[in-house]
C-alpha cells in the first residue's frame, strides 16, 4: 500500500465531510464560526480520522458513516489543541503552521472555538448515519471516556501541566502520555471498528493495537519537538526542554525513545496480526506514525 497517496485521498474525504458537517462563516454569529473552522482548516495530518477510516473499513463498515465518525473526531482533537495552546496552557503562537486561535481571534473566542467544537463533536456523533442507536451511544461514551478526566485526555493534560518543572518516573510520564494522547488515538480505533460491528476479540486486538501506537504517537512528538524545526512540524520547535515538560527524551534520551517507540510499533503490529488483508491501512498506518518526520 502506497501510504502517501492513502494518507492525501483519506484526508480529502474527511476534509469534504468536515466542510460540509461545521457551520458556514456567515451563519451568525459569525465569528465563533470563522474561529472554528480557522482552526480545523488551518492544516493538520488527519491522523485520528483515517484511523478510524481504516479501522472501519477493515471490518467492512459503512464509508459515509466512519467519515462522519471521523470528522467528530477531527473536531473533538481540534479543539484539544486550541485550548492546548493557550496562554494558561502551553502558550504557543504557532498551529498547523499559522498563527493560533487565540493569537488571531482573541483568547475568549479561542476557548469558546474549542468548546463548540467539543459540542459539534457529540452532536454529528449522535446523529451518524446508517448506525443503530445503541451503537451510536457506545460511541459517544467511549469519546466522552477517552477525552475526560481519568486516564483520559483532560486528566493527561492536568498531569502533563502539574509536571512542568518537576521530577518525573516513567510510571506518570506513561500515565501523561497514554491518557493525553493515546486514548483519543485507541477510541479513533475502537469506535471506527464498534461502527463496523466487531465483535469483542476483535475489539481487544484493536484496543492493545490503539494503545500501543497512541504512545507511539506522542514519544514521536516529543522526539521530533527536538530534532526537527518549527517549519517542519507548524508547531515551535523546542519548546519542551524550555519549559521542563514531562518527554520521553527528557528521561530516556532521544535514542532510547526512538527505541521504545520502534519496539512498541512493531508490538503493535503483532495484535493485529491474524487481521487480514483487509487491516492492511491500519498496518501501513502504524508505519507512518512511528517514521514520520512531521
Ligand atoms: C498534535 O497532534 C498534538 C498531539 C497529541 C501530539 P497532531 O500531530 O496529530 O496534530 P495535527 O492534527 O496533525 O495538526
Ligand atoms: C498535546 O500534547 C496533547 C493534546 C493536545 C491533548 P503537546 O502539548 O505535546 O502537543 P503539541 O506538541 O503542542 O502539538
Ligand atoms: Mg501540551
Ligand atoms: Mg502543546
Ligand atoms: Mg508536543
Amino acid at each position: 500500500m502506497d501510504i502517501k497517496s492513502y494518507l492525501a485521498e483519506s484526508k480529502k474525504l474527511i476534509d469534504g465531510c468536515l466542510e460540509r458537517l461545521l457551520p458556514p462563516e456567515d451563519e451568525a454569529p459569525a465569528t465563533i464560526h470563522k474561529a472554528m473552522r480557522y482552526s480545523v482548516f488551518a492544516g493538520g495530518k488527519r491522523v485520528r480520522p483515517i484511523l478510524v477510516l481504516a479501522s472501519g473499513e477493515s471490518m467492512g463498515g459503512d464509508r459515509e458513516a466512519l467519515l462522519h465518525l471521523g470528522a467528530a473526531v477531527e473536531m473533538m482533537h481540534t479543539y484539544s489543541l486550541i485550548h492546548d495552546d493557550l496562554p494558561a496552557l502551553d502558550n504557543d503562537d504557532l498551529r498547523r503552521g499559522n498563527p493560533t486561535c487565540h493569537k488571531v481571534f482573541g483568547e475568549a473566542m479561542a476557548i469558546l472555538a474549542g468548546d463548540s467544537l467539543m459540542t459539534r463533536c457529540y452532536q454529528v456523533l449522535a446523529e451518524l448515519p446508517k448506525i443503530q442507536d445503541s451503537v451510536k451511544v457506545r460511541i459517544v461514551s467511549e469519546i466522552a471516556a477517552a477525552t475526560g478526566t481519568i486516564n483520559g485526555m483532560i486528566g493527561g493534560q492536568v498531569v502533563d501541566l502539574e509536571s512542568e518543572g518537576m521530577p518525573i518516573n516513567s510510571e506518570i510520564l506513561e500515565y501523561i502520555h497514554h491518557s493525553k494522547t493515546g486514548a483519543l488515538l485507541t477510541a479513533c480505533v475502537r469506535c471506527g471498528a464498534l461502527a463496523a460491528g466487531a465483535n469483542p476479540e476483535e475489539l481487544q486486538r484493536l484496543s492493545d493495537f490503539g494503545s500501543k501506537i497512541g504512545l507511539v504517537f506522542q514519544i514521536v512528538d516529543d522526539i521530533l519537538d527536538i530534532t526537527s524545526s518549527s517549519e517542519m512540524l507548524g508547531k515551535t520547535a523546542g519548546k519542551d526542554e524550555k519549559v521542563k515538560k514531562a518527554t520521553y527524551p527528557a528521561l530516556y534520551g532521544i535514542e532510547a525513545s526512538r527505541k521504545m517507540a520502534l519496539d512498541l510499533a512493531s508490538s503493535a503490529l503483532k495484535s493485529i496480526d491474524n487481521f487480514g488483508e483487509g487491516a492492511n491501512a491500519l498496518r501501513s498506518l502504524a508505519q507512518f506514525i512511528v517514521s514520520r518526520t512531521a
